[in-house]
């Protein structure tokens, strides 16, 4: 059949229709983030930690990095010089100072920080420098197309400290935990492995259990429908405390991987 054939299957797909569908399916994908990108004041320290000094403490270089680009990103136990150590993986750690406290607290566990921040990524980077932290790396990108990324049993502990708490109904489908990003997490979760969150939004924390208690992959810590007591190796984050003094209750859920 002839190309100039304009009357030939005109209700099939062509190449670029399908094309621009599987574009608009990724424009309309990527609409639905967890975060919104801000652009905040670089203070001094931020400033200092995204300079060569402390590139080491990134997995990507510099254009990629402020690209949010995390292409190639794969395995993040091969990123250390001990890979078999315990792998925490920590999302959206703000400004990063207790995720540094926490890495030089368990210098013999290996820790990942993801975010989108470039502030926080600045100043985690420096706060890493100064505590001549070996065990952190750092990534700037989105953790749901990272955890997409990885393989299977993975990490040992996810951690996700005060996600933004999408309040209004029209936006919940931004949260963090919801069962198709629970889903994601529970993939690169190894068997026995943890996802702990935190948060200071009641309705969130309540939501978080509807959807984690229901998942059967998944068991309570601290029991069905429960809380967990604060943990102590928590240390106390800037959101955690922003929550607390404008008057609201802290939540935390712990949740294992069972091994099938
Ligand atoms: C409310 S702040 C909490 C920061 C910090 N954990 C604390 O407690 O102070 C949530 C952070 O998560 C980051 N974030 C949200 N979704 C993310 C994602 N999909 N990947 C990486 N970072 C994300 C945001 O950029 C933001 O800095």
């Amino acid at each position: 059949m002839s190309t100039t054939d304009s009357t030939a299957h005109t209700d099939l797909p062509t190449t670029a229709d399908s094309d621009n569908r599987a574009a608009l399916d990724n424009r309309r994908h990527r609409g639905i983030q967890t975060f919104m990108k801000r652009k905040t004041h670089m203070g001094k320290k931020a400033q200092a930690g995204l300079q060569p000094e402390f590139a080491r403490f990134f997995v990507q270089a510099d254009d990629a990095r402020q690209a949010l680009d995390i292409t190639g990103i794969a395995d993040l136990r091969a990123l250390f010089a001990k890979p078999d150590l315990p792998l925490t993986l920590e999302i959206g750690f703000g400004m990063g100072a207790t995720l540094v406290q926490m890495a030089q607290a368990e210098p013999t566990h290996n820790f990942v920080g993801i975010e989108v921040h470039e502030a926080g990524l600045g100043n985690c980077a420096y706060l890493a420098g100064q505590a001549g932290l070996t065990n952190l790396k750092l990534i700037a990108g989105d953790a749901i197309t990272l955890l997409k990324q990885l393989p299977a049993a993975h990490i040992d502990t996810l951690q996700l400290y005060f996600p933004d708490p999408w309040p209004k109904k029209r936006h919940h489908k931004r949260r963090f935990v919801q069962p198709e990003r629970m889903a994601i997490v529970s993939r690169a979760l190894k068997p026995n492995g943890y996802f702990h969150a935190a948060t200071d939004w009641a309705q969130y924390a309540e939501d978080m259990l509807i959807v984690l208690d229901h998942m059967p992959e998944f068991c309570n810590v601290a029991g069905q429908g429960q809380f967990l007591p604060r943990p102590d190796f928590r240390p106390l984050t800037k959101f955690e405390q922003r929550g607390i003094n404008e008057g609201r209750a802290i939540f935390d859920v712990l949740y294992q991987k069972l091994a099938d």
